[in-house]
């Protein structure tokens, strides 16, 4: 479908000169200068086959799935039937095509401007087993549609895992490519860092139109995966001059989370368990400060997880809080001032963001001293702290943010503005792998890898950290 020119391998031949070249006694950070070849950052045409609309009357489609529960036995199916409701029923068993059980799920509609949406069905299916293939069926007739997944394991501490990490993915041919390669990666799960379709560039008349198509476009993946949803600012929606005044109107409607198992009040921020890891995620585009909901929400998550259980503590949210791309500079800030402090005392692993178009990881740093009266006013190494990383660079329609802040910071690892996706493959309670995918003239390169050592148990698996993540494989 696609060529490739000379000039990309040559590209491709470079970029790899230039990056190991670079790697120095491993502390230094590493900017990568090159920027990656790219398609153009328009969206694909509306007719394009990716965008397929299914078969036959009333077909379901946007068919995607996420977590239902706390800690993985649950699944909420999501799909749209454009013509009328249909039926409420997801079918489902552990054998195709024998579908021994049945749940019966919501069905909403719903108006954006002069947009009418399709049914939006959601639909909860619990008492699953662990570790289980299921297959399941959804419409009805000619029209039904049948999809498959697979339940996690039990939450345990040294339950290997694959995520994937995916941000800002938009529904250009970049964004494809991006989702095209995540395919190929055996990820199990997808933590989304915000910014979906992008439908918000659009005329207005077009915008819900534009959900649609990403709601096809996606669901080669998230039909047979959950999707760990979080939001961006382009699903803020905010249009007082055409009376769209709800915010998240699209994406709340067609998104789902299961935010009440967290004992969250607000399906924008919730958390998850999922094998051995505690997934907590953050709304940067709802209130966060002090005596809000979603604060008083955090501080009583945090002190529900338990690293005894599930060692690997991760937090996702679209607004980097390190960054040091010129795009979104400091945007982060006010979060960081707010919950930083908790993330050093609880020893988060990771923390990933979206926003910035681009890829970043930090070393180590934390910055929590510094106050108005007084205080270190530099982010400083913190083997309390967690790792940041920015994987806003799924290929939406803005395109690439390519410019950096010179010198690049102390905190600042590596960073390198192009496509991609990222998967964290957790080992046990002490390992697990890192690598950060870059689109790359049709193929996927491991361009960034790590070892990350669990921030609560030590490599020697007693309760410690003194161990710092090694840089595994640049190329
Ligand atoms: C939902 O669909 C029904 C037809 O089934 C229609 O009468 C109603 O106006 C729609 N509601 C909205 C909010 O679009
Ligand atoms: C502000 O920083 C100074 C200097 O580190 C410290 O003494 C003081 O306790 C801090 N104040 C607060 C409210 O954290
Ligand atoms: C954890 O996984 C790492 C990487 O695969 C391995 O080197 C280590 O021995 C494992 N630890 C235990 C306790 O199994
Ligand atoms: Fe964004």
């Amino acid at each position: 479908m696609f060529q490739y020119s000379k000039a990309m391998l040559l590209n491709l031949v470079l970029v790899s000169f230039v990056l190991l070249s670079s790697i120095r006694d491993g502390s230094a950070g590493i900017t990568s200068s090159f920027v990656r070849p790219q398609w153009p950052g328009v969206d694909i045409p509306v007719d394009h086959e990716v965008f397929a609309v299914p078969k036959g009357y009333n077909a379901p489609q946007q068919v995607h799935i996420t977590q239902g529960d706390y800690d993985g036995k649950a699944v909420i199916v999501s799909w749209v039937t454009p013509d009328e409701p249909g039926t409420r029923h997801v079918q489902y068993g552990t054998s195709k095509d024998k579908f021994k059980t049945s749940a019966e799920g919501t069905v909403a509609n719903y108006t954006f401007y002069n947009y009418k949406s399709g049914y939006i069905h959601h639909c909860l299916i619990e008492g699953l087993e662990y570790k289980t293939k299921y297959y399941y069926r959804i419409g009805s007739g000619d029209s039904a549609r049948d999809f498959w997944f697979e339940t996690p394991p039990k939450v345990g501490p040294d339950t290997p895992y694959k995520f994937g990490i995916i941000g800002d993915l938009g529904q250009t041919f970049n964004s494809l490519s991006t989702l095209e390669h995540y395919l190929e990666s055996g990820g199990e799960a997808v933590l989304y860092v915000g910014d979906l379709s992008y439908s918000d560039e659009h005329d207005y008349k077009d915008m819900g139109l534009r959900w649609d198509t990403w709601g096809r476009f996606a669901e080669r993946s998230a039909a047979y995966q959950p999707w760990m949803w979080n939001v961006g600012n382009h699903e803020v929606e905010f249009l007082p001059e055409v009376g769209e005044v709800e915010p998240f109107k699209n994406y709340l409607y067609r998104y789902t989370t299961p935010y009440s198992a967290s004992k969250s009040t607000s399906p924008l921020w919730y958390a998850v368990r999922r094998a051995s890891a505690h997934i907590i995620v953050l709304s940067s585009y709802s209130p966060f400060v002090k005596y809000t909901p979603q604060y008083i929400w955090l501080k009583e998550e945090l002190a529900r997880v338990d690293r005894k259980k599930t060692p690997w503590l991760i937090v996702l949210v679209h607004k980097p809080l390190y960054s040091s791309n010129v795009a979104h500079y400091m945007e982060g800030e006010a979060m960081r001032s707010v919950f930083e402090t908790w993330f050093v005392q609880y020893k988060v692993d990771v923390i990933f963001a979206g926003h910035v178009h681009a890829y970043e990881r930090s070393y180590r740093y934390s910055n929590i001293d510094y106050n108005i009266t007084g205080g270190r006013r530099y982010p400083i190494p913190d083997k309390s702290a967690p790792i940041y990383i920015t994987i806003g660079d799924g290929g939406n329609l803005e395109g690439l943010a390519s410019s950096y802040l010179d010198p690049q910071p102390e905190y600042s690892a590596f960073r390198e503005a192009s496509y991609g996706h990222a998967t964290l493959e957790i080992k046990n309670r002490t390992h697990a792998i890192y690598h950060w995918y870059r689109n790359d003239d049709g193929k996927k390169v491991p361009a960034d890898s790590l070892v990350l050592h669990n921030q609560y148990w030590g490599s020697n698996g007693r309760k410690q950290n003194e161990v710092i993540d090694e840089v595994v494989n640049v190329k």
